[in-house]
Order: C-alpha cells, then sequence, then structure tokens
C-alpha cells in the first residue's frame, strides 16, 4: 500500500517517511524542493535500506499532480506541502494563501479524481489563536489567528472537512502539531532552515555549532514560571509515529477528526536553553530581548484524545531532543 507524501522532503515529512517505511508501508514524495533538499530523501533511502520514488513537482500543478497520482496510486494522501514562516506570512500574505490553498485544493482534487479516500493534515496549534486557555483541547476554541501563515492552516481545516462532509467515503485527520524539535537518532536527517532560523531549537543548536552568535531570549517578563515563554516541545520521531497511528485511524474510518499531538508537557525557553546544554556539553550564550509580537506566553496540549483513540502518546523526553538536535547539527554544521 503506497502512501503519497507531498513535501516530504522538509522537516517533518521525511521523518515521517522513515516511521511509515518501518510500519511496512510504501512511500512515494513529491516536493519542489523550495525549502528542502533531494539529499534528504536519499538519507531516508539510506536509513531505510528501501527506495522512496521522489517526483519533482510543485504540488499545486494540477497536471503534474494527475499524472503522479495516476502512477502512483495512493491509498492515502499525508499533506506536508506549505509554506511555514510566520513572519514572513505577515510580509507576504498573498504568498501564503495562493500556496498553502493551492495546494491543498489540487490534492484534494486529485484524490477525487483518483478515488483516493484518507487524507492526513499537518496542521498547527497555531489554529488555536489567542483565544483558548491552556492545556488546549481538540474542543478549544479556534480561530483568532496572528498572521497569515495560522489562517492558512485554519482555513485548510475547514476546505478538507467540507470535502469530507461532502463524500460520505472520505476521511480527513487533522493534526495540530505543537513545537517539533529533535531529529532522527541516526544524526543523518534534520532540520534544516533556510536563512536564520525563526523557530528556537534550530537557533540554539545554530548558536552552539557556532553559525550564530547568541542568542535572543524573547521576553522574561511574561507569567510563567522563569518569565519566559513556555512551549510543548515534541520530539519529531514522537510525531512521526503519531503520523503511523493516524493513518491506521484514517484507513479504517470515515468523517473527520482532529487530535493534538503534543506532549501536554510546557518547557520555558531558559528550560529549553539549559537542557540542550547539559545534552552537548556546550554553552549557549544568550542576551534577554524584547518580546517576540504576536507570541503567546503559554502554548500546551491535552493529548489525551490521540491517546485514547489512537493508542499513541508521545515517550521521548526533552534530554533526547536536545541530544539528537545537537547530534544532526554537530554532524552537519551546514545542513544538507
Ligand atoms: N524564542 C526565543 N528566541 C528565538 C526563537 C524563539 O526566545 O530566537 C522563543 C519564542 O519567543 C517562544 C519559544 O521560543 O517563546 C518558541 O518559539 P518558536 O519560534 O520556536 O515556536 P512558536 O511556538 O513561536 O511557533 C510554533 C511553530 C509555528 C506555529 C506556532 C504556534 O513554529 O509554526 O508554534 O503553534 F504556528
Amino acid at each position: 500500500m503506497t502512501i503519497l507524501l507531498p513535501g516530504a522532503a522538509g522537516y517533518i515529512g521525511s521523518h515521517t517517511a522513515i516511521a511509515l517505511v518501518q510500519a511496512g508501508y510504501d512511500v512515494a514524495i513529491v516536493d519542489d524542493f523550495s525549502n528542502a533538499s533531494p539529499e534528504a530523501v536519499r538519507r531516508c533511502e539510506e536509513l531505510t535500506g528501501k527506495k522512496m520514488p521522489l517526483y519533482e513537482a510543485d504540488v499545486a500543478d494540477k497536471a503534474a499532480m494527475e499524472k503522479i497520482f495516476d502512477e502512483v496510486k495512493p491509498a492515502a494522501v499525508i499533506h506536508f506541502a506549505g509554506f511555514k514562516a510566520v513572519g514572513e506570512s505577515v510580509a507576504k500574505p498573498l504568498k501564503y494563501y495562493r500556496n498553502n490553498l493551492d495546494t491543498t485544493l489540487t490534492l484534494l482534487e486529485c484524490m477525487a479524481e483518483a478515488g483516493c479516500k484518507a487524507f492526513i493534515f499537518s496542521s498547527s496549534a497555531t489554529v488555536y489563536g489567542a483565544r483558548a486557555a491552556v492545556p488546549y483541547t481538540e474542543e478549544s476554541e479556534t480561530g483568532g489567528c496572528t498572521n497569515p501563515y495560522g489562517w492558512t492552516k485554519f482555513m485548510i481545516e475547514q476546505i478538507a472537512a467540507g470535502a469530507a462532509k461532502a463524500d460520505p467515503d472520505m476521511s480527513v485527520v487533522l493534526l495540530r502539531y505543537f513545537n517539533p524539535v529533535g531529529a532522527h537518532p541516526s544524526g543523518r536527517i534534520g532540520e534544516n532552515p533556510s536563512g536564520i532560523p525563526n523557530n528556537l531549537m534550530p537557533y540554539i543548536t545554530q548558536v552552539a555549532v557556532g553559525r550564530l552568535p547568541q542568542l535572543s531570549v524573547f521576553g522574561d517578563d511574561y507569567p510563567t514560571p522563569d518569565g519566559t515563554g513556555v512551549r510543548d516541545y515534541i520530539h519529531v520521531m514522537d510525531l512521526a509515529e503519531g503520523h503511523v497511528k493516524a493513518l491506521e485511524y484514517a484507513l479504517g474510518h470515515k468523517g473527520t477528526e482532529v487530535f493534538n499531538l503534543g506532549t501536554g508537557h510546557g518547557v520555558s525557553v531558559l528550560e529549553l536553553v539549559h537542557a540542550f546544554e547539559r545534552a552537548s556539553g556546550v554553552k549557549i550564550p544568550y542576551r534577554i530581548a524584547p518580546r517576540r509580537a504576536g507570541d503567546l506566553a503559554e502554548v500546551y496540549a491535552d493529548p489525551s484524545k490521540a491517546e485514547r483513540v489512537l493508542g499513541w502518546k508521545a515517550t521521548r523526553t526533552v534530554e533526547e531532543m536536545c541530544a539528537d538536535s545537537w547530534r544532526w547539527q554537530s554532524n552537519n554544521p551546514n545542513g544538507y
């Protein structure tokens, strides 16, 4: 059974491709490499010993995608393709709406034409916006997003759920990721942001490896135990295994289901910095900087629904997240 993975040359998709192959699925990957490298897929093949057919195409390109669906005949689609930089989405909203919505619409149209009924989407905790209180459950209020990136996630959730409502044979699983960090324990694949990282963990690892001089901690006056922002960091391999469980669920059910994929445990910026220092033995110079616009004090999941319904639970510790991020970055100081 082949699973089509648009965008899986990227960070989360590449780790998920490995978990799927290890669970016995065949995978096929489509990516335009606008923010990813074919080397990631080559290394996934090396790690699994299995060929992963790789198509270079824009996922929004209907004609190209129809050909790929024809060839691959996927049993399900796990949609990772999308732009993801929050700040850039504020500066270039149309680019984000165009790309993230068009890729999704093309995929759903191709699925309908090909009779492919299971769709799993990389959504985000960002859909909860600033309205709900932590910990977020799947029933917490969504909307009120603070940037176009977040709105694309929110809108795609509506689009996919609408498609499932119109086709009673369809299954849609929306996965709301919290903060993915870490890397495959081999250190061969990991997060490889282009330019200066926006996210905390890749920023820390690039300071550790000497590519950046110091970390700016965005605010130390939040109402949190040490004043710095609290997030629910989840190991990307736990997240990848969550996709395998979500796929099994999607193949056996119809309709739309939403799951939080997080640990349920909040960690502050300074706690993560110190855990990283312990795991790597490298000191991270930092300064306290002003709060970053749009940031919330605390974001963490209630992940109990995924445990109850999917039988999935994150098991890896913050120490493993830091050790695996460091192994990847120190073995690949300049990425792929
Ligand atoms: N932070 C710093 N310094 C940095 C980078 C981040 O102090 O250089 C802090 C932030 O202020 C925040 C925490 O580290 O308190 C985590 O920030 P990230 O940028 O790593 O992650 P966010 O929680 O802001 O963003 C993540 C995903 C988004 C998603 C969002 C909301 O990257 O895709 O969660 O769920 F939209």
